[in-house]
């Protein structure tokens, strides 16, 4: 039975008249030079889709993989597209007698260009599109773990951790191939292995084999491994009383810790760093700053690998505005990181919610290399439940105008992207089958930001259920509406942070009385009798002020701006008149019923799809979706009690008390 295991690299049989045009242009698989590692695995991948998705007969031409360096005389045409692209990069090429050719500098761009032509005869798309040269529009497309040692996963919510910490390095779970394969599949190229919130057992030498074990297995696949690093482990490892940057018994201790993990993992990538955040141990314990322990790590890396440290931080004393409180600390630094350092920033100020503006930072660090950083796990998104395929969220960011430098997307190009993982040990790796598209639309949009999310859907859906005509023209725009409808039923208009505490499961706007203001969600909402939203303008926190001038006017006037973000930036009137005349409260009611609404209308689309998706998997979508519909109602229902009881107003004619 389907199960979701294979993810999108199913390679279902395709039907007779696809079949015989993709034999028009296939044939048996060849490769020019050495076939082993990268190319060996490009091979294999290739024997495996070609063969279920065609059988024996694969085809009247030829495939053929070759290295530039392996073109013959005449032949350089077809490496001319590739002069100067990035790492990576391959192209396809149809040759009228030979069939397709696919061409690379580097052995990846030959397993990315196999990976690049299954997916394109997986897909409904026209075969004459595939032949054309690829090239990743950024340099890093890195996933982020946060499991700890002991299996368990932070923020996550398809079982334990993947990585069998406790069986390496002997046992290597074929998962573990599988899971490279995925990532190659869409570019993915890196991989924390664990949590910011980091243990330092992983900086041990009982960890370094482990480790070691997973980075071999995963090397063909070009997935560098990376961990996160404890800012502490000097002292709480390494026998040290300080963890000062800036003390040279823990510059050299560091300086021994990436030598000894080079010695073992020449390609090993770096060490990702939360640092004085949230608890977390950092610089700032020794007076020093984020850009003294970033360079400390870089200088012990050398130009091997990369630090990469997070822009996450927001500190109980300062009590303003936590959206504010990022861009106040690392702007300062700009200019100041080594050049091996990155500075991962989040996409919106706050922490990953249905929908936040983009971060000021982007575009206001000119001289820093920075990265994005978005959430693949549904953290403040309904978790395991129900359908929301985030990349419209993630272009809704990526396509954001800084009106300093571009787009963000502009702004992370020469860096990287990377996504916070959301696999875990469920059978089909996330959960939920449809979260495997925002694990799938991560990698692509990292590889290729102007994609849409349309036709990432697409050709997703494609891949993973049928790719049918009916089929695809419901469950596309049925994904593409997804994200919108839970901002809709949890936090619409521009709301935030309204989740239940600690687990962030479920509506808790009520709740006020946690130790730390910024973690209730009264901070956020601010409402009372009068009125709800944050003050963001000059009236208030003023973060506003962080965006370049002509960014900060879009958002200055409610009048004009776009609604989606209104309470994000404004403090209103309940009886405050929006754009299109009708009052915030009966707006808002409005969005919650919208929310809702999408919700029962992807349910009813979904039943409609049985006759095209096994019905295993179809019940699981079904029954998630039960749960969406339940938990729709429990957001909007519970979220204008609330209100209601706060501001006494009537429900707007024709809507219904709820029960
Ligand atoms: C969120 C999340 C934490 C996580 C933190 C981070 O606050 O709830 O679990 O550690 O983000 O990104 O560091």
């Amino acid at each position: 039975a389907e199960d979701g295991y294979d993810l999108w690299l199913r390679y279902a049989p395709l039907e007779p008249s696809r079949a015989e045009q993709v034999r028009e242009v296939t044939g048996p698989v060849a490769i020019r030079g050495e076939a082993d590692g990268t190319v060996g695995a490009a091979l294999d991948e290739l024997e495996r889709g070609l063969g279920r998705m065609l059988g024996d007969d694969r085809g009247r031409k030829s495939i053929t993989l070759t290295r530039i360096a392996d073109l013959s005389d005449g032949e350089g045409w077809l490496a001319d597209s590739l002069v100067g692209a990035p790492e990576g990069s391959f192209a396809i090429a149809a040759d009228p007698h030979a069939g397709t050719v696919i061409v690379a500098r580097e052995d990846i761009g030959l397993l990315y260009g196999a990976f690049a032509l299954l997916r394109h005869l997986a897909s409904d798309r026209p075969l004459p599109e595939m032949a054309r040269t690829y090239r990743p529009a950024m340099p890093l497309r890195l996933l982020n773990h946060w499991d700890n040692p002991d299996g368990h996963v932070e923020r996550g919510y398809a079982g334990r951790s993947i990585f069998d910490w406790w069986h390496l390095p002997e046992k290597l779970d074929p998962e573990m191939i599988d899971y490279a394969r995925a990532n190659a599949s869409i570019g993915i190229n890196g991989a924390v292995v664990n949590n910011v919130n980091a243990s330092p057992l992983f900086l041990t030498k009982r960890y370094l084999p482990k480790l070691k074990r997973l980075a071999d297995a995963w090397r063909p696949y070009g997935v560098r491994l990376y961990i996160s690093a404890r800012f502490s482990a000097p002292k709480d490892i390494g026998g040290l009383d300080t963890a000062d940057p800036l003390d040279p018994a823990v510059r050299a201790w560091w300086r021994d810790k990436a030598d000894e993990i080079y010695a073992q993992i020449p390609d090993f990538g770096g060490f990702l760093v939360k640092a004085n955040s949230e608890g977390q141990p950092g610089p700032q314990d020794y007076g020093r700053t984020h850009a003294d322990g970033a360079n400390m790590l870089a200088a012990a890396i050398g130009d091997r690998g990369t630090v990469i440290w997070r822009a996450f931080v927001y500190s109980a004393e300062d009590e303003t505005d936590r959206a504010k409180q990022a861009y106040e600390e690392f702007v300062p630094l700009d200019g100041q990181f080594a050049n091996n350092v990155i500075v991962q920033v989040k996409n919106g100020a706050i922490d990953f919610q249905p929908r936040e503006p983009f971060h000021p930072i982007f575009g206001a660090m000119p001289n820093t290399r920075l990265m994005l950083e978005a959430q693949i796990t549904r953290e403040y998104l309904g978790q395991a439940s129900g359908i929301a395929y985030l990349a419209p969220m993630w272009s809704e960011v990526l396509d954001a105008q800084t009106g300093r430098a571009g787009t963000v997307a502009h702004v992370i190009a020469p860096v990287g992207m990377a996504g916070v993982a959301n696999t875990g040990s469920d059978r089909n790796w996330t959960g939920t089958h449809f979260d495997q598209a925002n694990w799938y639309a991560f990698g692509r949009l990292a590889w290729d930001p102007s994609l849409s999310p349309q036709q990432i859907a697409r050709e997703w859906a494609a891949q993973t259920f049928s790719r049918d005509e009916t089929f695809l023209g419901k469950v596309v725009p049925m994904m593409l509406g997804s994200r919108e409808a839970v901002a809709d039923y949890m936090t619409p208009l521009g709301l935030a942070h309204q989740m239940a505490t600690g687990h962030h499961y479920g509506p808790g706007p009520w709740v006020c009385d946690l130790a730390r203001p910024e973690w209730n969600p009264c901070y956020y909402h601010a409402a009372d009798s009068e009125g709800i939203g944050f003050d963001r303008t000059a009236y208030g926190s003023d973060a506003l002020a962080q965006y370049a001038p002509e960014i900060a006017r879009q958002w200055a006037d409610p009048a004009t701006m776009d609604e989606r973000y209104l309470l994000w930036f404004h403090h209103l009137e309940w009886d405050h008149r929006m754009q299109d005349g009708r009052t915030l409260w009966d707006a808002m009611i409005a969005r919650y019923d919208a929310g809702v609404a999408e919700v029962d209308a992807m349910a009813q689309t979904w039943a409609q799809l049985a006759p095209y998706v096994d019905p295993a998997r179809h019940r699981a979508v079904s029954e998630s979706l039960a749960i969406q519909q339940r938990e729709a109602r429990w957001w909007r229902d519970a979220s204008i009690a609330y209100w209601r009881s706060l501001n006494g107003l009537p429900l707007p004619d024709g809507v219904r008390v709820p029960e």
